[in-house]
Parts: C-alpha cells; structure tokens; sequence
C-alpha cells in the first residue's frame, strides 16, 4: 500500500517504491521528469495488457470479445497495443472510427454508439463496413437507411436499449435510466426492431445496452445483462438474427476513497454471467456457434496504468490554508471539477512520509474549480518535487482542453527498462495558428 495522502491506495502492478523513490515499471518516475518535463502522463503497458486479459478472464467460459472503449484513451499507441491483444473497439465518433481503423482494429471488430451521429460519420463507418452502427433513435435509423441506400450498401445495425436500470454511480455518467438521452425505451426499441424487418437495407445485427461508468453494485449490472440478452431472444422472435450481445462498459475501478470494497473483474464477469444465464442467452450462445458477448470497458481497461506526474510550483500558506500549487491543472485532468472525483495523490521521493495537515492540491488555472484535492492531509512538500496522481489513464488526457493557453501534456509509456514517447508535449505556436493572417493586417 502507498499511504501518505487521505487513504491506502490498492497496490499496483507497475508503480513500486524502490529505495524511497516511486518507479513506472522499471523507470523512476524522476528521470521521466527530468527527460519528459513535467506536467506528464505516464503509462505503463504491463497494467494495461494486464487489466485487459483480466477482464477477459472473467467471462472465461461465455464466447465473448473485449471492445476496447476508445474514449477513455485514444492515444495511438495505446490502441496498437490493445490492438496486438486482439481487443475489439467501441467508438462514438468518426475520429474514434478512424483512429481505431488505423491502429489496425479490424471494422468487422468495431462498434459504434452515440445519440448524434452526423451524416458524414454514418457514412464512414458504412463504407468501413463496421460490426454494428448501434443506434439510438428511431430518426437515425431512417439516416443510416438513407445513407447506406445512397452508398448502395447493406448496414449492420444494432439496437441499443434504455433498460431504466440505477446503476448508482455518479449523475453524470448514468446513462440507462429514463429520461437520460442514451438509447430506445422499450417500445421505442420494438418499433426499431419492426423497422428493421421491413427494411431491405438493414439487417439487426446486436442488440446493446450501456448503463453507465464505475458501476460498483453488481445487481445492476446483473439486471441490464438480464434484461437486454431477453431483449436479444424478443428480437430471434421476431425474425431478426442478431449475433452480438453488447453489455457496454461500466467495469469499475477502485481509486482508493471507497467505503466498501470495489467488485473485482472477477465478480463483475459473473454478475454479467447470472444474468444472461436467467434470460436463456447463455444457454443459446453455447449451444450455437456465432452469438457472443461483446463487453466495453474502458476506465477498467486503462485507468490504473496511467499515473499524471506534476511538479510542485509553489506551496502558500495562508492563515486559513496550505496551497500545494502544481503544474498540472483541471486542463490535464478535470475529472476531481467535474464530477469531485477523487485521485490519490502520492509525493515521487520518499511517498510514505506521514500527512502534515490538510491541503489544496491546485493547478494553475484560473478557476476556482480547479483543483485536484480539497482539504486532504497531505505530507510537507516544497517547491520542485514530483508528486503523481493515480489512476489518471481513463478520461484523463482524453478529456484535457487547451483553455488557458495550455497545451497539451506529453505522454509516455513505460514497458519494462524503457520508456517511449507516445505524445509530444503540444507547442504555443500551435495553440495559435491564424488562418486568417494578412486579413486586418494592413488596418
Ligand atoms: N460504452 C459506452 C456506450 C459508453 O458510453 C462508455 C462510456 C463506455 C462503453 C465505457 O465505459 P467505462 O467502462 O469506461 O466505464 N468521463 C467519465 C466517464 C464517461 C463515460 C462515458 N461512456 C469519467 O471520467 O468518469
């Protein structure tokens, strides 16, 4: 266990404490520092290949495939890696699509989601030829009809469902209740399904759900796998032959301030077991070859291989606070602004020294909002040392702006003894390119 800051962090693969210094792998984080700058992502390719088998491991027994949820980390070298590993992918855009498509993930391993898809990314994930195009209102289905017809091609459609299933996780990431924007009701979902039949164009080819991020309680995970894989035996009924029963993500992550325990990938395979084992689909894939389980982790997937180092700028002490001031900010990461999520932050050089009092832990960004931890006993830091945040590889760089005229982070990977740049830190010129320029120029 790492200690120092509000809780035991779960030990990790790939960061150990070596001689009173935290090492990547077998890299200390310091000489990434001194190499890289900071502020930096860190990965590390063991946790990820890792996390994947793991979850892969825990549907052992179900034919399944593993769709990599591109938005948690799009970084190209991440993508090859897991592509090296045979993982399918997930997408939500057309530049999920292409940068999927180009880390060699095969269209036929590729998924596609989203409420607003434009004409122009319908477009290319037909001509890809993609897996599925898993819908999520009736209108789109007209769209993709109409494009494929003007394309002269068939389409591969999937039905994604809104079960109305309380994942309990945060707000802003439960995506399977009524009245979020995610997917059909039911009857909206029947009425797709007739859609389909009439038409010549589209063939129903998975039937999919998502209920949300960080699921920790396994009864509803349990509830969406029963409910849509009896949504998949509604549409064999009725004639359809879908092969893909996709579950979405949701695999959770244990970030260290839980009050319970986080279920294992273990745990989570098998509440996903139980329930397509209730609706008969289990049985039915065995039984015939073709039908599988496509499951969409991302957070699970990336999010403890990745740590972001940042260097201590400034540390103020006013009467009524410590302000640990760093060169990271909400612009690398905004998940603790966003939702209020919680990352351990741990100091690189002696990590295990005892909390001081509470602190701030801020970035430079002019926002109130922008902070990493608030009010956290944190050990005596002084300006210049490295401090990281864990479990920073699932919506972290993915989801960094530029505000404040900030470019964007450099990242690295570590695997074993080496360590590969895998994103160049973003440059000023490049923040300000002007397309413009000589218009107003002689004014
Ligand atoms: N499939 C679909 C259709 C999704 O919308 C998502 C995530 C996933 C799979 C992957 O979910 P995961 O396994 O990573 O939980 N920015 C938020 C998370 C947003 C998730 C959006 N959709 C965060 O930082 O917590």
């Amino acid at each position: 266990m790492i200690r120092g800051s509000r809780c035991e962090v779960p030990p990790s693969p790939w960061i150990k404490e070596i001689n009173g210094q935290l090492w990547a792998e077998e890299v200390p984080f310091s000489s990434l520092a001194e190499r890289y700058g900071t502020p930096l992502y860190v990965y590390s390719a063991l946790a990820i290949r890792t996390a994947f088998q793991s979850i892969s491991q825990a549907l052992e027994g179900i034919p399944h495939f593993v769709a990599y949820a591109v938005k948690a980390n799009g970084n190209p070298t991440i993508l090859r890696l897991l592509a090296g590993l045979g993982a399918w992918a997930d997408t939500v855009s057309g530049g999920e699509l292409f940068w999927a498509h180009r880390a060699g993930i095969p269209a036929d391993h590729t998924l596609m989601s989203g409420v607003g898809k434009t004409e122009k990314e319908i477009e290319f994930a037909l001509r890809l030829g993609i897996r599925s195009l898993n819908i999520e209102s009736v209108e789109e289905l007209e769209v993709v009809q109409s494009v494929a017809s003007s394309l002269g091609c068939q389409a591969r459609v999937g039905v994604r469902l809104n079960p109305h299933i309380d994942p309990h996780t945060h707000p802003y990431i439960a995506t399977g209740i009524h009245g979020t924007k995610f997917g059909l009701e039911i009857e909206e979902a029947r009425e797709a399904l007739k859609q389909i039949s009439k038409s010549p164009i589209l063939t129903l080819e998975c039937i999919a759900s998502h209920i949300g991020s960080q699921i920790t309680e396994l009864d509803a995970i349990e509830e969406s796998a029963f409910l849509t894989s009896l949504f998949f035996e509604e549409a064999i009924k009725e004639g359809h032959t879908p092969h893909v029963l996709d579950l979405g993500g949701g695999w959770p992550l244990a970030y260290g301030d839980e009050e319970s325990s986080v279920p294992s990938h273990q745990a989570f395979g098998q509440a996903i077991r139980r329930g397509i084992e209730k609706s008969g689909w289990l049985e039915r894939a065995q039984k015939h070859k073709g039908l599988f389980l496509v499951v969409e982790p991302g957070r699970a997937i990336v999010g403890e291989g990745g740590a972001l180092l940042t260097r201590v700028l400034f540390v103020k002490r006013s009467p009524s606070k410590r302000f640990v001031i760093v060169d990271a900010a909400m612009t690398e990461l905004i998940r603790p602004a966003l939702y209020g999520a919680y990352h351990a932050v741990v100091p690189v050089i002696n990590p295990a020294r005892p909390p001081l009092d509470k602190a701030d832990i801020v970035g430079p960004v002019c926002e109130t909002g922008d902070f990493f931890a608030l009010n956290r006993p944190f050990p005596e830091v002084k300006r210049g040392e490295l401090l990281i945040l864990r479990s920073t590889g699932a919506y972290g760089a993915a989801m960094s702006s530029e505000y404040n005229g900030r470019p964007k982070a450099a990242e690295v990977m570590a695997d074993g003894s080496k360590a590969h740049l895998i994103r160049p830190r973003g440059k000023w010129e490049d923040l300000h390119v002007d397309p413009a320029w000589p218009f107003l120029a002689s004014e």
